[in-house]
Parts: C-alpha cells; structure tokens; sequence
C-alpha cells in the first residue's frame, strides 16, 4: 500500500499545476467572480441543503476549488490531501479569493489522527477519491471518527459499475474490471491528465481501486453511521466512456443512446450515530 500511495502521490503532485493552469478547473472566474462555485458543488446543491455556520471537512480536496465552493456557501471549510502540490495551488486559490480555510496534508487513512481533537458537522467528499484507495473499512473509520454525532457524510462519486467497465470500447458497455474491492490494484500507465494540456506526465503509473456500493455502504454501517439518502445518476462530470457520451448543458456527460443502461455516479449521505 505504500508503495501504491507513493506512486499516486507523484502523479497527482505532477498535476496539480496542470490542472490550476487549465481552462477546465476554472480557477480565472472563481478569482473573478465571488459567487462562481464548482460544476461539481452546484450539482450537489440540491441535495447539500444549507451548510451555512458547520464545521466542514473536504477530504482528498485537491487543488480547492470544490473546497473553496463550499466555502462560499457558508461553511468553516477544512481540505486535506496527500499531494502537497495540489495543496500548494489550494492555498494559493483561497489566498486569491480572499478565503479563509485551513488545508491539511495527510493520507485520507491518517486523516482523524492528523485532525487531532477536531471534529466536524460535515465530511464532504466527491468525484475521483474512493478509486485511489485500497480498502473502504480503513476510510469509512475515518470518516467516522472525524464527525460529530449527529454530523453528516455527503458522498458524490463515480459509480462503481461504471468503473467496472472498459473505457476504451467506444460502441458497447463491456465489463472488464473488478467491481468488488480486490487486494490486487489496477495498474495503469497513462500520461496523460483530464484536463485540455499539451504536457505528460512522467509519473505515469498510478494504482487504483474499486468499491462495491454494498461494500461502502456495509462499512459506514460498521463503523457507527445511519444512511439517510442514496441516489444513482444517470450523469457525471467527466466523458468517462469516449466515443458514448455527451455533455449536457449542466456541465455533465450521459450516454447518448439509452442513458437508463447505466448508473455514472451516484450521492450517498449517511449520520454519524448519536
Ligand atoms: C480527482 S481528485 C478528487 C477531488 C475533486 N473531485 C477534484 O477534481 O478536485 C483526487 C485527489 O485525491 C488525492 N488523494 C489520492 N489518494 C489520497 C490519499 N490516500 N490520501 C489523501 N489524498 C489522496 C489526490 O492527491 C487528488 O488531489
């Protein structure tokens, strides 16, 4: 596991910069726009409710700008991370944006030790974080050790069928991965980032890892939560499937043909119990 986090951590320190300097992260407009969040928290607005006034926890937060969102909805924002360079550019964008939040480097999996006493109304975490872990009990343990009783889990993330599949086959859903969590990492080597960049990466291998939606949700059950809400979407915020998707006006892509086939992602809450 540590080999795999350090392998990880290389390629997300090498994007970070990437990612802050390019156009899909929007880093301009929310320094130009007090009020422009994330495609990510606006689709979450919904279901987010109010947030003003908690004590909130963005793990595996990145470059901040999700962070920063939640930021502007009301909340005392905390972001941890394991990639300092991503923290480095989320420091500078909540600098920029006039925005008080701490960010915390650490592994998700030290995440409650490193917090200390500090414990929070809402941990907040979505799109491309559980897949760079390797097993969901030591993550939902954190979780739960870092709410308050009473406090919630608000979870947006890349559906586990979805990450099952092949992404290369551009004129059918082929099953090819692992959907259970397996000891054995997929390995991929890929220079490549998401965002538009002329640049590759030389810390191209990354290891990753999928998690049952029965598995996640067994694991906060063990470790003292209540789920109180689970929604599969049809969307998600990235062409995950090349050559079957397209992009909605909203900022999220859906199978062209027969978008019910399939569930993209997903938004599980759950409480921590009193
Ligand atoms: C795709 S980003 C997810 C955040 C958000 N959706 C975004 O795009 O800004 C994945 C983040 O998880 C972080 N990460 C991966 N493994 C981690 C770990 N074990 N502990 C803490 N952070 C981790 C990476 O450094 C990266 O910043």
């Amino acid at each position: 596991m540590d080999d795999s986090f350090e392998l990880n951590k290389a390629n997300w320190n090498e994007r970070a910069a990437l990612h802050a300097a390019s156009p899909d992260y929007q880093v301009r407009q929310f320094i130009e726009s007090a009020e422009h969040l994330s495609d990510v928290v606006r689709f979450d607005l919904p279901r987010l409710g109010d947030i003003r006034g908690l004590d909130a926890l963005h793990l595996q937060c990145h470059i901040g700008t999700d962070t920063l969102s939640l930021a502007r909805l009301g909340a005392r924002l905390t972001g941890l991370d394991f990639s300092c360079a991503s923290l480095e550019q989320a420091r500078r964008l909540a600098a920029a944006c006039q925005q008080r939040i701490q960010f915390v480097e650490a592994s998700v999996y030290d995440a409650a030790q490193a917090l200390g006493e500090q414990r929070y109304d809402l941990v907040y975490t979505s799109i491309g974080a559980l897949n760079w872990l390797p097993r969901i009990d030591d993550w939902a343990r954190n979780v739960a050790a870092l709410l308050k009783p009473g406090g919630r889990l608000f979870l947006r993330e890349a559906h586990p069928v979805l990450l099952s599949l092949d992404e290369s086959c551009e004129d059918e859903l082929r099953i090819a991965h692992s959907y259970f969590e397996n000891r054995e990492p997929l390995v991929w080597d890929d220079e490549q980032t998401y965002v538009q960049t002329e640049a590759t990466l030389t810390a191209s291998v990354t290891h990753e890892w999928n998690h049952g939606l029965g598995e996640i949700i067994s694991a906060l059950l063990r470790h003292g939560m209540t789920l109180t809400a689970l929604q599969e979407h049809d969307c998600l915020p990235w062409e995950a499937l090349p050559g079957q998707m397209q992009l909605g006006t909203d900022g999220e892509w859906r199978l062209f043909t027969r978008p019910e086939r399939l569930p993209l992602s997903y938004t599980l809450q759950a409480v921590k119990n009193r």
